[in-house]
């Protein structure tokens, strides 16, 4: 274990901030059982105390000693996906505390994948807090340097293990009630997780548990951002009379101050979004015009991140 790993599990330890890569995203690390040390996550964050925050385990039999009533489908999808992209919303064990859950019985546990992750939550030994390391509302981070520059001296370590793989938040599903519900898409599809489970997996519904990701304008750059059809680009390019920014999969035929080309497949393009969307905030515009993927099920992850973008 790197000398930078231990000092920041005792950071940790004393109740401070520590920002860590995982495979999904950059995370903002809290001890999870310190109500002063995820009072001041929140409070950096500026997250409303009622949201809930995921927390990270070194494996699946410390994240379910913080749940109870664990179901035989929460087991068998952490036997396939951890450590991996994946978060469970379990009805919580009193190891939880109510600062972690936004006051709700349940509560989101995962166990992440990115060997730095697991290093730390190793040397840490108990459960970290942690949401994605970016101020609420704004875009996630997937880089080291994305950390710093949102958080500045707000944290005090940050480990660098390099841009994160996936690039796009874990998919969460909740099987605290009956049934199971898909809260957020991401790379881990629903048909895969339906056949692990052995049964459909409901839609969101507006009942469900509160959570952040499901608030309408989430993961959103400053500058206005819109989807467009892919027929519609060059159309809208020229009707425009802005200074735009596009995100598109081919070079757009009408002239831009600025564009990215993106990966015809999702797992690419998840890895290359916020960092995309970073860019293109940055690149004094006056809009971004962003070209809609897809409508198939691979693209899930990616268009829930757009629409959320774009809202
Ligand atoms: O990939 C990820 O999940 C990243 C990395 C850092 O692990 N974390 C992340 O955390 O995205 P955050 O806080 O940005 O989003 C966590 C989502 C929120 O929408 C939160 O409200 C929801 O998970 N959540 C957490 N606990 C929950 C619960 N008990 N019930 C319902 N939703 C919950
Ligand atoms: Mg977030």
């Amino acid at each position: 274990m790197s000398p930078e790993v231990r000092r920041a599990a005792d950071i940790l330890q004393c109740g401070g901030l520590v920002g860590f890569p995982t495979e999904t995203v950059y995370g903002l690390g809290a001890d999870a059982s310190s109500r002063e040390a995820v009072a001041r996550l929140y409070a950096v964050k500026r997250r409303p105390a009622d949201h809930p925050v995921i927390v990270h385990f070194a494996s699946a039999a410390q994240a379910f000693a913080w749940a109870t009533d664990v179901p035989q489908g929460a087991e068998k999808l952490a036997q396939k996906f951890w450590p991996g992209p994946l978060t469970l919303v379990l009805k919580r064990s009193n190891r939880a505390g109510d600062f972690v859950t936004g006051g709700q019985d349940t509560i989101g546990v995962r166990v992440p994948a990115h060997p730095v992750a697991q290093d730390l939550l190793k040397a840490f030994g108990g459960g970290i807090a942690a949401p994605s390391a970016n101020r609420f509302g704004a875009i996630s981070a997937t880089t080291a340097a994305h950390v710093r520059a949102d958080l500045g001296n707000d944290v005090e370590v940050v480990l660098d293990g390099g841009p994160s793989e996936v690039g796009i938040e874990s998919a969460i599903v909740d099987l605290s009630g009956e049934g199971a519900v898909l809260l957020r898409p991401g790379r881990i599809s629903r048909l895969a997780l339906e056949q692990v489970l052995g049964t459909l997996i409901h839609e969101k519904r507006a009942d469900s548990p509160r959570h952040s990701g499901g608030l309408e304008r989430h993961y959103a750059p400053k500058t206005p951002a819109r989807l467009v059809p892919p027929h519609e680009l060059d159309r809208e390019i020229a009707r425009l009379k802005d200074k735009v920014a596009v995100l598109a999969f081919s070079r757009p035929d009408e002239r831009v101050e600025y564009w990215l080309r993106m990966p015809r497949e999702p797992l690419g393009y998840a890895q290359k979004l916020y960092a995309a969307l970073r860019e293109l905030d940055e690149a004094g515009c006056e809009s971004i015009l962003i070209e809609t993927p897809p409508d198939a099920p691979e693209w899930a992850g990616v268009r829930d991140r757009l629409m959320r973008a774009t809202s």
